[in-house]
């Protein structure tokens, strides 16, 4: 399959349903009640705190954007493959009285050519539902302001090998073009007994269908994420893999990333969710 081909096919899927997708006022009222940034991603809450603009990239329906505008008061940029995602979150965005604030479009972000550089460059579960992780990763740094940063979200290689083992007879009947609806629902329901943060269904299923039934998923390291970034000039600050913690050289925590799967999969087996992701933030050299 080409990449035009992946690309069409995540456009689609997400046309019919993006990920994170819930009634507007439900979703602007997710953004205003909680900070979800502050909760999950203290680093980026850190450069968020000092930055003046945003670009999201893969911005979905919006709810990283519209917090940013809503919760640090910077101007957000989000691009976005679908046309459904972007309208949603151009939606959001009224609710919260922040539209001055939030330009959303819907863009490759292989194509667009986008003028202007910021401070933070975003793209949370994005790149690795395109057809090319070090394509789309080089398209970052020229998006950064000089003392600026990249903050990327990716699935986790190590981490993600036990949750995607465990629907695999899934993923591979999907695969074939063999996956019944009775198949499909029997997946929900299993996936439903890890994953029960939500009782909004079509929140769920939005979830869902992105963690199992995706039509393009790749797994990366910090490792290789790491190297890739080095080759634009870019080092690694700070990393979920260690949970946010200073560290000396990227490289030592290598082993410690491996060792991931061993706890993923004690996890799983207990019940846990946990879909494995992982984030990186880098600034120039
Ligand atoms: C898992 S969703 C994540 C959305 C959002 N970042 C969030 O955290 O909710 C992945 C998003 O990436 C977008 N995407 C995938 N490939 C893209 C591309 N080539 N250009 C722009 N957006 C893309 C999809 O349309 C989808 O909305």
């Amino acid at each position: 399959v080409g990449a035009r081909e992946v690309t069409a096919a995540v456009a689609r899927f997400y046309d019919e349903l993006p990920f994170n997708f819930q009634d507007a006022e439900r979703a602007a009222a997710g953004v205003r009640d909680r900070n979800q940034v502050a909760e999950s991603y203290p680093d980026l809450d850190d450069r968020l705190a000092s930055a003046r603009t945003v670009l999201d990239v893969g911005c979905g329906a919006g709810w990283l954007s519209n917090t940013c505008a809503y919760h640090y008061g910077v101007e957000v940029r989000g691009i976005d493959l679908s046309r459904t995602a972007v309208e949603r979150a151009r939606e959001v965005s009224e609710l919260l009285g922040v539209e001055d604030a939030t330009e959303f479009r819907r863009a490759d972000l292989f194509e667009t050519a986008l003028g202007g550089r910021h401070d933070v460059v975003v793209s949370l579960g994005v790149l690795h539902h395109t057809p090319d992780l070090p394509g789309a990763l080089a398209r970052l740094p020229g998006w950064v302001s000089e003392r600026g940063c990249v903050y990327v979200g990716l699935y986790h290689a190590p981490s993600r090998r036990p949750f995607l083992a465990c629907f695999e007879r899934y993923r591979r009947l999907l695969r074939e073009g063999r996956l019944t609806e009775r198949d499909a629902e029997e997946a929900f329901a299993r996936y439903r007994e890890l994953d029960d943060r939500t009782d909004d269904s079509t929140l769920a299923r939005s979830w869902f269908r992105d963690q199992v039934l995706h039509p393009h998923e790749t797994q990366h390291t910090l490792r290789e994420v790491a190297a890739l970034l080095a080759g634009h000039g870019f080092a690694v600050v700070s990393t979920s893999i260690n949970r946010f913690a200073p560290f000396e050289r990227v490289e030592d925590l290598f082993e410690l990333e491996e060792a991931q799967e061993e706890h993923a999969q004690r996890r799983l087996a207990e019940g846990s969710y946990l879909p494995g992701f992982f984030t990186v933030l880098a600034e120039r050299v």
